[in-house]
């Protein structure tokens, strides 16, 4: 069971209250004990990444968009923070409304957003905030490039380290003025204006880049081009058809035209499969356990974890599967099996990138080597996760090897206790927090607010589905 020590006083420039009234943790120690087993069924709030997308979306599309299931996590929360000054449609006479369950049944949040163009964004006269999330900085500067006015945008401690030339030089190529500091990060001033359609080639297969450019595209003179994108998540192209925008090509390959968004009635956002991972992979673990998490989404470009638990041993079924908004989603179902080794390489890494800290966790439980290759990226995330991770299960007593793009794990089945600092991030403080169910002894996570990041009801989630030992 998780047990919290007493909150530290508010710190401003690390505890962010939620802008739309979530509940949230502001407790940054937290000691996790082992467990017997996860059970039962549960929902997790709606899918981060689709919530920026479908809030960005209908802000510049026209007519009004009710958007349900949306994602309660601080990042989106920033997203909605700053649409607000800019797009003057998301007003404080328009607030998000809690519909649906309490924080142990997976809160989400319902907003009425009316779309008018980014024709007619307004100056926001003030700084943009983006606070830890790099979806909303690098995502919005697409839209922003197509704004005649200057925005500057800017983050926490974490987003200030983050590489924005990436998204910053292609846009530039399509026209628009921007400037980075002289290590290529935030704060960024964009002044944008009337785009012109170029052929890129990516970097890196970067859905946040892709995205962006998409957007930039859509406002574009002329055809603009992506390529490179891989596999990367393709919640933008999927959302953009399903408002009939032209977007064409394959995967690899997307050709975008300047087209005019008409927002639908309702846009239906389906769970975090990033968010419910953690209670999966806790499922995976702890023998005995069997767990069904409702409505969330499948996507194929992002369920690279669950093919991962199959080869680790466990039992996952997808159940009543469906489709809206152009997102597959279904209940999932984990049965706790045999504990095996894992082989990632590159081609995997895109469609769990967001995962390979709790692949690392899973191989420490598994018997021989874990190896996790071609995943650079994990270097640059809202902290350096292959240092992170590695340093957490060294504190476990777990013997990692590290390279420039990896780590191996070498696992015995099992791992001590300790204590592991989350480094400010999210994913690794919920990563170790299941590492702590499954270890010989307690697990205590320092910088445990940052949970609140993607998940801020993780630990009652994961208390309404815990057996505790004993
Ligand atoms: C995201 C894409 C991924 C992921 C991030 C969210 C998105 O980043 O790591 O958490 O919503 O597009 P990259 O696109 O940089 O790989």
């Amino acid at each position: 069971m998780a047990r919290s020590e007493a909150p530290r006083p508010f710190d401003p420039r690390r505890q962010r209250p939620p802008a739309y009234g979530g509940v949230e943790t502001s407790v940054s120690v937290t000691t996790i004990s082992p467990a017997k087993r996860v059970e039962g069924e549960l929902r997790v709030p709606g899918d981060k990444s689709i919530s920026h997308r479908a809030l960005m979306v209908a802000a510049a599309g026209t007519g009004d968009c009710t958007i349900r299931g949306l994602g309660t996590a601080r990042d989106v929360s920033s997203t909605l923070s700053v649409l607000r000054p800019l797009a003057d449609v998301i007003g404080p006479d328009l607030p998000a409304v809690e519909v649906e369950g309490s924080a142990s049944s997976g809160s989400s949040w319902e907003i009425l957003v009316r779309g008018r163009t980014v024709g007619s964004w307004k100056n926001p006269g003030r700084t943009l905030d983006c606070g830890n999330s790099g979806t909303t900085i690098r995502t919005l500067l697409g839209l922003l490039a197509a704004c005649d006015f200057q925005a500057t945008l800017d983050g926490d401690e974490s987003l200030r380290t983050r590489p924005m030339e990436r998204i910053a030089e292609p846009l530039r190529r399509m026209g628009a003025a921007v400037s980075t500091t002289d290590a290529g990060t935030p704060p960024i001033t964009i002044r944008g204006g009337q785009l012109q359609g170029v052929e890129h080639r990516l970097p890196v297969p970067s859905a946040q880049i892709k995205t962006a450019l998409l957007f930039a595209g859509l406002h574009a003179e002329g055809e603009t081009v992506v390529a490179g994108g891989g596999a990367s998540r393709d919640h933008t192209e999927r959302l953009l058809r399903y408002l009939g925008c032209s977007v064409d090509g394959s995967v690899d390959r997307l050709i975008v035209k300047s087209t005019h968004i008409q927002n639908v009635e309702v846009l239906d956002i389906p769970g975090d499969l990033s968010s419910a991972a953690f209670l999966l992979v806790a499922a995976a673990l702890l023998p005995g356990s069997d767990l069904r998490v409702t409505g969330v989404g499948v996507n194929p470009t992002r369920a690279g974890i669950l093919d991962v638990l199959r080869r680790f041993g466990a039992r996952v079924d997808l159940e009543d599967g469906s489709e809206a908004c152009g997102e597959p989603r279904a209940t999932v179902r984990v049965r706790a099996g045999d504990r095996r080794a894992l082989h990632i390489g590159a081609a995997g890494v895109p469609a769990m990138i967001d995962e390979l800290p709790l692949v690392a966790i899973l191989g420490a439980f598994a018997d021989g080597e874990t190896v996790i290759e071609g995943a650079a990226e994990l270097r640059v995330k809202e902290s350096d996760r292959i240092a992170t991770t590695a340093a957490g299960l060294a504190a476990l007593g777990v013997p990692v090897r590290t390279s420039p793009d990896g780590m191996v794990v070498t696992g015995n089945g099992r791992t001590g206790g300790g204590v592991v600092d989350s480094g400010g991030d999210h994913r690794i403080a919920m990563g170790f927090a299941v590492a702590g169910l499954a270890a010989d002894a307690e697990v205590t996570i320092r910088g445990w607010d940052a949970v609140g990041v993607s998940y801020p009801s993780f630990a009652s989630n994961l208390a309404s589905i815990l057996v505790p030992n004993g």
